[in-house]
């Protein structure tokens, strides 16, 4: 039975994401064990990693604030502060920056209008510059909401940035983007992933061997 004490917390939080986090739960013998994938359903709630987010993970997990706060902060994917509906990270670590990353950062944050580390007044865009993405084979790279897009020239960057004025997608897709906005990459990403991000919180769905979602 669950701790009537989690269950308060819990039905605050949507049906889908209370049997997502009910399953977390069950999956782990201990509760601190669960502190990682409930700040992410914890943000989806409260559109950030708020500190409300982290209260509310502290009183199911069983830790005190300053212990969810220091692994909150430890990830630059959990984001404690409110951001943009697309968060457009630039990698300027160095494969990315000898082909040029600081262009294609200052081509995003002309075309945004948003400087890097701020997010724009219509929250529409976040811009940041991150270390190294793990694709430096197809530098320059770029991420949308966490969606990689591999060999981005400045004016692919500009045409990315109002593609997503212009069309605001309820998911974006790094197989669309990098179709319409890449250029060479790193390896051939081989099966396409039908499914792509429809936040910057990391959705963690569990993928079958057919690539869909369960
Ligand atoms: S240096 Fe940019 S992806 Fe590695």
């Amino acid at each position: 039975m669950m701790d009537p004490a989690i269950d308060r917390v819990l039905t605050r939080w949507s049906p889908e994401r209370q049997e997502r986090a009910r399953a977390v739960l069950a999956a782990y013998p201990e509760r601190r064990s669960t502190v990682m994938p409930l700040l992410y359903l914890a943000s989806r709630e409260h559109g950030y990693c708020s500190r409300e987010a982290m209260v509310e993970v502290g009183k199911i997990t069983g830790l005190t604030s300053i212990q969810v706060e220091s692994v909150a902060s430890f990830y630059s994917m959990y984001r404690r502060q409110n951001v943009g509906k697309y968060v457009i990270s630039v990698c300027t670590s160095i494969s990315c920056f000898l082909r040029g990353a600081d262009d294609v950062l200052a081509a995003i944050e002309d075309e945004t209008n948003t400087p890097d580390g701020e997010t724009s007044d219509d929250a529409l865009f976040s811009v940041e510059h991150v270390e190294c993405s793990g694709a430096c084979g197809g530098a320059p790279a770029v991420a949308v909401n966490w969606e990689l897009i591999e060999g981005v020239l400045p004016d692919k960057g500009r045409a990315l940035c109002q593609w997503l004025k212009d069309t605001q997608p309820e998911t974006v897709l790094a197989d669309e983007m990098q179709a319409l906005f890449g250029g060479q990459q790193s390896f051939d990403w081989g099966i396409a992933e039908p499914q792509g991000a429809t936040s910057h919180v990391p959705a963690f769905e569990r993928y079958d061997s057919a690539g869909d979602a369960s």
